[in-house]
């Protein structure tokens, strides 16, 4: 039988117990949190750490707590956040065992004590924070600009309303990464496969009437690994805090594909 081993520093020891609730303390009133913790700079393995957050004193969402904890109980935590409203993607995690964006996930949505994890399947820097330089060089990749060769407009590039439509679904991305981190191919084929945001993304700039390289575009997907490599498993529609559908953006693509090979 094959036997996987982990490597040594991947394994997530117990880790410290911060603030217990008060005796005799309010029932409900704190919020037991589990928060995947790293430090690059010490030779340590990761660990989980357990903190407690007074719901009276803190906002509903988890980032809240987080930066409930950050403030009152350990300053050490890291973690990225920037606009606390779902349109900048960067405080996506895994929370609760769901990849998805701490400043909208509800605490009330997740039962029991919250686990905190970074997105799965990305080299972490700190504690929270995942390396996205692989994520970004990919959607560096695939050109996501309009590109013209006819002459720029005086002032500007003319869209029908029914065109504009199309873009609806996939201008809406907010690169988080959710989807991609879900997905079971880009774990195992990542270094190759560009995975369902940056598809998304290419299928944005694909079906955008006034970009006039679709045909390029096409050509650097066609490809066994950058985007063969989808297996309509879903994860990814899933996993997308937006409401957005990165699998039916892939089979766009693919069907793309198939009309102009016909
Ligand atoms: S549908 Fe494709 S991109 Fe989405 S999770 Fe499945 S394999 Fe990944
Ligand atoms: S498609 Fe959704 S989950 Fe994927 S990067 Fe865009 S917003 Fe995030
Ligand atoms: S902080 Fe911007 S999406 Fe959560």
């Amino acid at each position: 039988m094959v036997q996987f081993t982990l490597p040594k520093n991947s394994k997530v020891k117990k880790g410290k117990a911060w603030n217990p609730p008060p005796d005799g303390a309010e029932k409900g009133r704190w919020r037991e949190y589990r928060v995947y913790r790293y430090d690059p700079d010490t030779s340590e393995n990761p660990r989980l750490d357990t903190y407690w957050v007074d719901m009276t004193d803190c906002g509903p969402m988890v980032l809240d707590a987080l930066l409930w904890i950050k403030n009152r109980i350990d300053a050490t935590l890291t973690l990225r956040r920037s606009c606390r409203e779902g349109v900048c993607g960067s405080c996506s995690m895994n929370i609760a065992g769901t990849n998805t964006l701490a400043c909208t996930m509800h605490a009330d949505d997740a039962r029991g004590a919250i686990a905190v994890y970074p997105l799965p399947h990305l080299p972490v820097i700190k504690d929270l924070v995942p390396d996205m330089t692989h994520f970004y060089a990919q959607l560096r990749a695939i050109e996501p600009w309009l590109k013209t060769d006819s002459p720029t407009p005086a002032k500007e590039w003319h869209q029908s309303h029914e065109d504009r439509q199309k873009l609806d679904g996939l201008y809406e991305c907010i690169l988080c990464a959710c989807c991609s981190t879900a997905c079971p191919s880009y774990w195992w084929n990542g270094d190759r496969y560009l995975g369902p945001a940056i598809l998304l993304q290419a299928e944005r700039w694909i079906e955008d009437s006034r970009d006039e390289r679709t045909g390029d575009r096409l050509d650097e997907l066609e490809d066994p690994f950058r985007l063969y490599r989808c297996h309509t498993i879903l994860n990814c529609t899933k996993a997308c805090p937006k409401g957005l559908n990165p699998a039916a953006a892939i089979s766009s693509i693919k069907r793309k594909m198939l009309e102009r090979g016909e």
